[in-house]
């Protein structure tokens, strides 16, 4: 028997909505306190992943690139899985007080919080996170691989993933 290892699974995704697909197939199997840190570059696909998240979780409003909100909480929508989704766009976030400041009016737990940019920022929330990263190669295909952190991401991932 052959068990992929998380760390081998790279999922490729040639366009667009192969990235929404993929956020939304990790969407559906997230819960609530759930924490997923979204890294890789400028126009990687980071808000296009979230946006599947959402349809996975099954959440009401918009998931965009935030100008000026740094958070942004999508209520549970009818028909969905009943979690809500804390969208979290670190890129302008100076420093980890702003974080403790947000006024989610939403406990985290209650949530399943995506950070985009948020390596080095937001694992301080919670020591159990999955780390996904999103790189662009030179054929524009984007590459998700995963790093979990805590006992249960990786059998998850590869429920999901793994094939
Ligand atoms: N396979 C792909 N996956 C995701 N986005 C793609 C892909 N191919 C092309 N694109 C384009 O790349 C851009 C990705 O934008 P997106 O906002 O999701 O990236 P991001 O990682 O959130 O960027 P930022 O760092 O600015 O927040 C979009 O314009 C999208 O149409
Ligand atoms: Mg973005």
């Amino acid at each position: 028997m052959t068990v992929t290892r998380i760390e081998d699974i790279a999922v490729e995704l040639p366009d667009v909505a192969d990235t929404v697909e993929f956020g939304r197939r990790l969407g559906a199997v997230l819960r609530a306190g759930d924490l997923v840190l979204l890294s890789g570059p400028l126009g990687a696909g980071k808000t296009a992943t979230v946006r599947g998240v959402a349809a996975g979780l099954g959440v009401a409003g918009q998931v965009n690139s935030p100008t000026f909100v740094i958070a942004r909480v999508h209520r549970p929508a009818p028909g969905g899985r009943g979690v809500p989704l804390v969208h979290v766009d670190a890129y302008r976030l100076n420093g980890l007080d702003e974080l403790d400041d947000l006024d989610l009016d939403t406990d985290l737990t209650d949530a399943a919080v995506v950070v985009e940019w948020g390596e080095g920022v937001a694992e301080r929330l919670s020591e159990d996170h999955l780390v996904v990263r999103l790189e662009r190669r030179p054929d524009d295909v984007r590459v998700a691989s995963f790093e979990p952190h805590g006992e249960e991401w990786a059998r998850r991932v590869r429920a999901a993933f793994g094939g």
